[in-house]
């Protein structure tokens, strides 16, 4: 079977962009591959943050992995701060990665414009930890969002460039970007992604939420109100109206041209108050399936322990091949 790696960072509540972008082909991927779904713990501590939320964070998000229909006993769902092969692979590549490629990087460019007190090197070196992840596994298949291809990319070449010192050591894996969804916008402004640490909580759905406080914010999302008033996908054009196309066909597995066909001659009044309904459906489906899984820590500390000792195993192999071909002792 082919490999699957891919991870999300604790560092806040998860959106319905991560949901609709990415934890759905998850889902539909683990039938097919072996697949690694980390928590990137060590990511999040390169923001700020209370101790306290994080440990919360991360229980909420093996939580929510499981409620979204993540099986622990076909899938490995380990935590990344537990196997520490992460942490030392990160060493190595740092030495095979250079510093200009890693100040290009957009999410860095912009993550160090918005915080100025704390530009750390954790937060520059973000993507080589990123590359460590996934290059241990012998990853075929990264199924990602639109704002990490970078990051891809930037593995690839870090691969190739191991590869060609010391031989085929890493396999190099392949980016999976599910189509229109793989870039969920924000509600109140669509020129940027949903990003589950806006400061505008107002631009983003949270998985977590409440029906009443998403129904508001649906509410208040951006319909284009200067184009005439009709549905339909057009993302240069129309971005607010076909952002909440795009949520509405990745929850309901409905083509867009099946939807615009429902809403046409329709009014973005309709056509909110009937994704509303649907996003509503799934939230309180989730959510009543999450608080079942988020009471008995014991269970998902469990799954974290057992997925560590699996993945524990084959990162070790991979670490000893790099430690070999460097030259280490
Ligand atoms: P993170 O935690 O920001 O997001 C997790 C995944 O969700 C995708 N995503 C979105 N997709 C569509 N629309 C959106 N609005 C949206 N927001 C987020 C992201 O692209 C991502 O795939 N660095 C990663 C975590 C990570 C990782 C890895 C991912 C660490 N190691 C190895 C893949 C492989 C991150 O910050 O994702």
């Amino acid at each position: 079977k082919k490999i699957v790696f891919s991870a999300i960072q604790p560092s806040g509540q998860l959106t319905i962009g991560n949901y609709v972008g990415v934890i759905r082909q998850w889902i539909k991927m683990q039938n097919s591959y072996t697949c690694f779904y980390c928590i990137a713990d060590l990511h999040a501590i390169t923001i700020r943050h209370v101790s306290s939320e994080l440990r919360k964070n991360i229980l909420d998000t093996v939580s929510l992995y499981l409620a979204c229909g993540i099986n622990p006993r076909k899938n490995i769902i380990f935590l990344q701060s537990h196997v520490h092969q992460h942490a030392q692979l990160n060493w190595f590549l740092n030495c095979y990665t250079y510093c200009g490629e890693l100040s290009r990087m957009t999410q860095f460019k912009n993550k160090s414009k918005r915080s100025i007190k704390n530009i750390n090197s954790g937060l520059l070196n973000y993507p080589v930890l990123m590359a460590s992840d996934i290059l241990l596994y012998d990853t075929n298949v990264v199924p990602i969002g639109h704002d990490q291809i970078q990051h891809l990319e930037l593995t690839r070449n870090i691969a190739r460039r191991f590869n060609s010192c010391y031989g085929n050591i890493f396999t190099i894996p392949d980016k999976y970007v599910f189509g229109r969804n793989c870039n969920i916008l924000s509600l109140l402004d669509p020129d940027k992604k949903m990003s589950k640490s806006d400061s505008n909580r107002n631009n983003v759905i949270f998985l977590l939420e409440s029906i009443d406080s998403i129904s508001k914010k649906i509410a208040l999302a951006v319909t284009d109100s200067n184009s005439p008033p009709s549905i339909h996908y057009d993302i240069i054009n129309k971005k607010g109206i076909s952002n909440l196309l795009n949520i509405f066909s990745g929850l309901t597995d409905r083509t867009i041209s099946n939807l615009e066909l429902e809403f046409s001659g329709k009014s973005y009044q309709d056509f909110k108050s009937d994704i509303i309904e649907v996003i509503s459906d799934f939230i309180k489906n989730l959510q009543s399936s999450y608080f079942y899984y988020r009471k008995n820590e014991d269970y998902l500390k469990k799954i974290l322990n057992d997925g560590a000792f699996k993945a524990c195993i084959k990162a070790d192999t991979m670490l000893k091949k790099v430690k070999s071909a460097i030259g280490l002792i």
